[in-house]
């Protein structure tokens, strides 16, 4: 009688885990395209024209040691001639930036996203769609938060339309 209680709990329990888990094939809507989006870095254009690894800011809220970020043809129209973001910018329907988060240089983790698409269900008062997305797909937060942990830090003193990279890499 003992054991099949513990059994059953047992089994509570991995259908409870895996139920939160988030899994690859769960990513759907918006969350999957700007994953799609940000997988290949054809017609992306490097911060300051330089796919170096960069080391993590002071002001990084995120733990990975490493990051190199990028903007797509709409976005990359509004980076000067040393291919940084020019002051005053808002940036234009479609621009996608995505910083890359790696652990080590060999090891990559995480997407960082900021897509403008006014009218998204997802989008904040900037325009702004926030995606967290796992090198394998699976969604670290879901853009239907609208950036809830992103958008304090991203506002503060300094940032560009709520970007940052500007303010960190001089
Ligand atoms: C504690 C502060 C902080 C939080 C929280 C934070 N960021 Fe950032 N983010 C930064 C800083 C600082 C940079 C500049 C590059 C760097 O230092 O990593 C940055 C850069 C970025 C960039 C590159 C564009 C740019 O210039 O800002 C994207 C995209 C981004 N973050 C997305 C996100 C998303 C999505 C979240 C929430 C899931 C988030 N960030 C949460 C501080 C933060």
């Amino acid at each position: 009688m003992k054991k099949h209680f513990l059994i059953a709990v047992f089994a509570s329990i991995v259908i409870v885990f895996n139920a939160c888990k988030s899994d690859p094939e769960d990513t759907v809507g918006i969350d999957k395209e700007i994953y799609d989006m940000s997988k290949t870095t054809t017609g992306f254009t490097w911060y300051k024209f330089s796919s170096a690894f960069l080391n993590k800011s002071s002001g990084t809220g995120h733990s990975q040691d490493f990051i190199r970020t990028r903007y797509n043809a709409a976005a990359a129209t509004m980076l000067d001639s040393t291919g940084k973001v020019r002051s005053g910018t808002v940036f234009p329907e479609g621009s996608l930036v995505v910083k890359e988060l790696h652990e080590t240089t060999s090891k990559f983790s995480r997407y960082a996203v900021m897509l403008k698409r006014s009218g998204a269900a997802e989008a904040d008062a900037s325009n702004w769609v926030w995606g967290y997305i796992n090198a394998d797909g699976s969604v670290a937060e879901p853009a239907k938060n609208k950036g809830a942990s992103c958008r304090g830090c991203h506002s503060q003193e300094g940032h560009i339309d709520l970007t940052l990279m500007n303010k960190y890499f001089e």
